[in-house]
């Protein structure tokens, strides 16, 4: 049954669909796997985590003159993000050893009154002294607007000092910049475009990173991107999206193309359907006014979890290292998204939530407008039109005040063929792929076993990686998704970053749909429970398409239990 028949006839009356058949289960605790190479001790940390990069290609800004500027430091985004990133590459050493970090805004700081405010937070992340070091190549630069001429030029110098005085040292001819956007994107046009007269180096790259939201739709999207590209080249442009920083979203690449077990069966012959879901158990308590402007299919659906889509549903490209391996990986992306139909109405669940368990609900938020029909909570069915993936369903799910954190991908295989036959009588539980991006990041396998004893009949248990267990030491040290997209970008690679086509593709597949949600007669979202697993409809469609066994819960075992 397609969403739209579905829709017309059971979401007013959840009870007549009916509800996916159970298996039998066995609940097995997981088994450390544990090789000796991936369980270093304390001290041998740093090193493993240094090693992973230093003997990557792109560290030649480690002998260079760097400077970092981020743009908006005074915002929220710096402190929580920005900073504590930059501070983990100091600490891990990645930074160069003449490198300063100069914060440009329009709030009014000393270069002390900047370091205190940035103190306390840094300090959660290292020992003070270490925070200070870092301290002590951080400056703060007033400005009066973002795109004003004579503030860059100002900054330009304080700029060329510091690459002066390093100049004597040992890098002369290359002194970078990277400017880090923390500002509305609006502004960033105007302010590249400052800087490119005021402000950029002269004898070493410059790069930018941007943050979204990269428009509203395709056509603000595209005029976005046309302004910013008549200032910078593609290549100095680094649209970020963290989701693509996070261990288990580079880890698709490796599971699906390094595993070769996993390669005959990830297409439409063995799959049954993919889905990604998004859940947090909180809702927009302090931005429902931003909120209310993007909704959830804005706010990580077009981004996020089309990110990873993308990486589940694309063809290997051709290398994902070495010289354009970053356009190599994105070209693949681009690729796949342009064989997903764009959305409608039709393929869609939306649902907001309301006040439950205590909690409020979405509207009682006095920053979000009277009556608004934002969506906080969306269930959407894709179709990849491809040889590879033609006729299997792809469901997006995400959500806020849910009843749980959580964010992963699951790939359910259909049943083995004859199964009915063989084992007459009993229910086949589906074998699937899932890969925890988080909490507790994990890879695990779910299969059928002989249930022990007497009988021949199947049931399902996992084999499970998961890494708090399997890398004990490792798992607690995974950079934050910030800090390795900022690294790589001093090391001038693209790949984890959206490319301007693939965010014009995203948007064509979204952009119809929101100006349908949008317009006079778009349909009221269904109210859901603070603290629920959504809207009940979800659910019952989803119960068509996923084979979900109650019973079977994924077990996880502390590391002090072992
Ligand atoms: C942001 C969204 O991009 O991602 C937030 O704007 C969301 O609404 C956040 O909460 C989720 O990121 P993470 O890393 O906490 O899963």
């Amino acid at each position: 049954m397609d969403l739209k028949t579905f829709k017309m006839y059971s979401v007013a009356g959840m009870e007549d669909v009916p509800p996916a058949p159970r298996s039998p289960v066995l609940r097995t605790e997981p088994r450390a796997v544990s090789p000796t190479v991936l369980n270093p001790g304390k001290d041998e940390l740093k090193s493993i985590l240094i090693r992973n990069t230093s003997d990557a290609p792109g560290l030649t800004f480690k002998t260079e003159a760097l400077t970092i500027v981020v743009v908006g430091a005074s915002g929220d985004l710096a402190k929580k993000k920005t900073y504590p990133s930059l501070f983990q590459l100091f600490t891990l050493g990645y930074l160069p050893e003449h490198f300063q970090v100069v914060g440009f805004a329009r709030s009014n700081y000393s270069n002390e009154s900047f370091r205190s405010k940035m103190f306390t937070s840094l300090c959660k992340k290292g020992d003070e002294s270490t925070v200070q070091k870092f301290l002590s190549n951080c400056f703060y630069n007033q400005g009066q607007a973002y795109d004003h001429v004579p503030s860059w030029e100002k900054l330009g110098l304080h700029m060329t000092e510091f690459e002066e005085n390093v100049n004597h040292h040992y890098c002369k001819d290359c002194c970078n910049r990277l400017f880090y956007f923390a500002i509305p994107p609006p502004q960033f046009a105007p302010s590249a475009s400052a800087i490119k007269r005021a402000a950029m180096s002269g004898s070493g790259w410059n790069r930018f990173i941007v943050e979204k939201p990269f428009g509203k739709d395709s056509g603000s999207s595209a005029e976005l991107s046309r302004k910013l590209g008549s200032v910078l080249s593609e290549d100095q442009i680094y649209r970020i999206d963290h989701y693509l920083g996070k261990e288990m979203v580079q880890n698709l690449m490796v599971l699906r193309f390094a595993n070769v077990f996993l390669s005959p069966l990830w297409n439409r012959n063995s799959v049954k359907c993919v889905i990604i879901s998004f859940k947090e158990n909180f809702g927009t308590e302090g931005r429902g006014g931003y909120f209310d402007e993007f909704g959830i299919i804005r706010d990580v659906m077009q981004n996020h979890l089309l990110q990873i889509l993308s990486l589940v549903a694309m063809e290997p490209p051709v290398s994902v290292a070495g010289e354009n391996h970053s356009n190599y990986v994105r070209d693949e992306k681009v690729k796949v998204l342009r064989c997903i139909p764009p959305l409608s109405l039709d393929d869609v669940i939306i649902g907001q939530y309301c006040a439950a368990n205590g909690k409020p609900g979405y509207l009682d938020d006095e920053t979000v407008p009277k009556g608004s029909k934002c969506p906080t909570y969306c269930l959407a069915q894709f179709k990849i039109n491809n040889s590879r993936w033609a006729g299997v369903p792809f469901i997006m799910k995400a959500g806020k005040a849910l009843n749980e954190r959580k964010a992963e991908v699951r790939v359910q295989l259909k049943c083995p063929p004859g199964h009915s036959t063989m084992f007459a009588g009993h229910d086949m539980p589906n074998n699937e792929i899932v890969i925890r991006v988080q909490p507790d990041e994990a890879v695990y396998m779910k299969m059928n076993v002989k249930m022990p004893g007497f009988r021949t009949q199947p049931m399902m248990t996992h084999m499970d990686l998961n890494y708090k267990t399997s890398f004990p030491e490792l798992s607690s040290k995974i950079p934050d998704a910030y800090t390795r997209l900022i690294l790589d970008v001093l090391r001038g690679q693209q790949s984890a970053f959206v490319r301007n086509d693939e965010l014009e593709a995203a948007w064509n597949i979204f952009t119809p749909l929101l100006h349908s949600l949008e317009s006079e007669k778009g349909p009221d979202p269904l109210p859901y429970p603070y603290g629920s697993r959504g809207p009940a409809a979800a659910d019952a469609f989803l119960s068509q398409i996923y084979h979900r066994s109650e019973e079977y819960m994924y077990m996880k075992r502390a590391p002090s239990s072992l």
